[in-house]
């Protein structure tokens, strides 16, 4: 299995996803401000993971201060937490890490423990996450396959595979786990315009698991859905509002228009951590914008007229009333999606008396 992701004595190491897949390469970060440039650059990308890379950061930051008493330290380690948070606005897992992150630097000064016993429980913190994540993601497959037919074509946007989380994925997990129980499955992978996600990642992965597979440029989708060669869209998501609205790689919300149109079933799969419960609809999402070079530029090579402009935001909302089902690790909520999510995180809190997340 692939793991973008790996913690080497104290060395945090990230599969650099702009040289996938004619390069298998490691970005060596030993410093938390280059973990922010590899966030930022895309060298780890997809929600799940860039929050992994964080929590790995802030142990990085936390090791290099200087100040030893606790309050300096505390101060310093939210300051950090502010900066990794300014990376790329529009994931929320990456708020929810360096939250986890913060709250157990802030119980370990609080506690007075020494700085090395703090360094000590926020590297066990980040491993915590990153085993978490692993499974929470296998869940999700193992819930979403239900869903799937044998002999059944799915159609997936962008990646949301295991290059995207800790490992296994989670719109490509569940893609991954109704190949495992043995259905004989044909995936249409959305090419992804502009950094080719699709093609170059998703396309990648499914490869290296033997699935059968075709890239698609994005705007072939409605073509495949009219023809009634699409049972299933499987998507990931970067933000869910309380609401059930979805902020996904741009294009997502086409798609999900595309499938209503044609009676499509369009599901999105995420680790509960990616819903927002302190926002109740996709409107107070943040779309981050990127550069217009990303669009402009192939290959470092200009595609159309010198002086043209780009509009490039990397991500869109689906709103709810477009959605089927969201599958979770908690199990497949469906619409109304606020009680629908409300639902699957009490059902949970209740099993695990109290222990699970709160809503
Ligand atoms: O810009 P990216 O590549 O970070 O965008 C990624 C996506 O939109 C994914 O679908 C999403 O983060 C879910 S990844 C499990």
């Amino acid at each position: 299995m692939i793991h973008p992701i790996k913690w080497e004595k104290g060395t945090l190491f990230l599969l650099d996803q702009r040289r996938l897949p004619h390069k298998l390469q490691w970005f060596r970060a030993s410093g938390y401000k280059g973990v922010i440039y590899a966030i930022k650059n895309l060298v780890v990308r997809g929600a799940p993971a860039i929050g992994l890379a964080a929590a790995f950061g802030m142990v990085l930051a936390f090791r290099s201060l200087r100040k030893r008493d606790p309050k300096t330290l505390l101060l310093k380690l939210k300051k950090i937490a502010e900066e990794f948070l300014r990376a790329r606005p529009t994931a929320v897992n990456l708020r929810w890490a360096v939250l986890e992150m913060t709250k157990v630097g802030e119980t370990s000064i609080g506690d007075g423990l020494t700085p090395e016993d703090c360094l000590k429980a926020l590297e066990s913190r980040a491993l915590s996450l990153l085993e978490e994540d692993i499974r929470v993601n296998k869940a999700i497959g193992d819930f979403g396959a239900e869903l799937i037919r044998d002999g059944s074509t799915i159609l997936t946007h962008c990646n949301a595979g295991a290059l995207a989380t800790g490992g296994y994925g989670t719109a490509l997990g569940v893609i991954r786990s109704a190949h495992l129980q043995g259905k004989r499955i044909r995936v249409l992978v959305d090419e992804t315009r502009p950094w080719l996600q699709g093609h170059r990642l998703t396309a990648w992965e499914l490869t290296q698991e033997g699935i059968e597979h075709y890239v698609i440029v994005d705007s072939a989708a409605g073509y495949f859905m009219a023809k009634g060669e699409v049972d299933m869209v499987v998507t990931g998501a970067d933000r869910i509002a309380k609401n059930g609205d979805t902020a996904n790689k741009i294009g997502t919300y086409s798609l999900a228009v595309l499938a209503r149109e044609n009676h499509v079933p369009f599901y999105i799969a995420a680790p509960t951590s990616t819903i927002d419960l302190t926002i109740p609809s996709g409107r107070e999402i943040q779309v981050e914008v990127r550069s217009e070079e990303e669009v402009l530029l192939l290959e470092k090579k200009r595609i159309g007229p010198k002086g043209t402009k780009a509009l490039n935001p990397v991500f869109d909302i689906t709103p709810a009333r477009l959605i089927t089902g969201i599958i979770t690790e908690l199990g497949i909520a469906t619409a109304p999606f606020e009680r629908g999510i409300a639902e699957l995180f009490s059902a949970h809190h209740r099993k695990n008396l109290g222990t699970g997340p709160k809503i």
